[in-house]
């Protein structure tokens, strides 16, 4: 899969085969791509749990209510950022970075035939400061990504806006 076919082609998904058991291999070529994004300063400011036990998989439902596909998800992959540089610097462009991984993530998923859905936690109310507490830690929980193998085959969206477009 060529990387246009791959974004064009991605779509959130919300319902999973069950019982799929992913290779760790695989796991890490996803986390590889996300950590291959690229960073103001390069800072790589993104830290990321691998979730694949039920019950805390059950826990993340609870923390937030859109993340009812979990349910069925192979994995969770918890995405934090870290604001602090470890030079010190603040990085105010932790989030932007911390984005440009997870959709990187998502596209390596495609390509390995996974789904996913990445589920917005910070800084949606006390989403995230539940999420620390679960994972135990004290860098900021931005996202929970779903990762499984597909049982719904959303149509692709496919749309161009030329509203949303200036040229100048
Ligand atoms: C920051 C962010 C937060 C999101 N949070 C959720 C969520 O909590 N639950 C969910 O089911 N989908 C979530 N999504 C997925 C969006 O609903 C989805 O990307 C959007 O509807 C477009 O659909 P598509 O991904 O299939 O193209 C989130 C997406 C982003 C980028």
């Amino acid at each position: 899969m060529n990387t246009l076919d791959a974004i064009r082609n991605r779509r959130s998904i919300r319902r999973y085969r069950k019982g799929i058991d992913i290779p760790a291999e695989d796991i890490k070529t996803m986390l590889e791509a996300a950590m291959l994004a690229p960073s103001a300063r390069n800072c790589r400011p993104w830290e990321f749990t691998v979730i694949k036990n039920r019950d805390i998989m059950g826990k993340i439902m609870d923390i937030s209510p859109y993340t009812k596909m979990m349910e069925t998800a192979s994995l969770a992959i918890v995405v934090c950022g870290r604001p602090e540089g470890k030079d010190g610097q603040n990085n105010d462009f932790w989030q932007q970075d911390c984005g440009a991984a997870i959709e990187n993530l998502l596209l390596a998923a495609l390509e390995l035939g996974y789904g996913t859905c990445w589920c917005g936690l910070y800084p949606s109310g006390d989403r995230y400061k539940l999420m620390q507490e679960l994972i135990d830690t004290d860098a900021i929980p931005m996202a929970v990504i779903a990762v499984g193998e597909a049982d719904e085959k959303p149509e692709r969206r496919g749309f161009y806006d030329e509203t949303k477009v200036r040229w100048i």
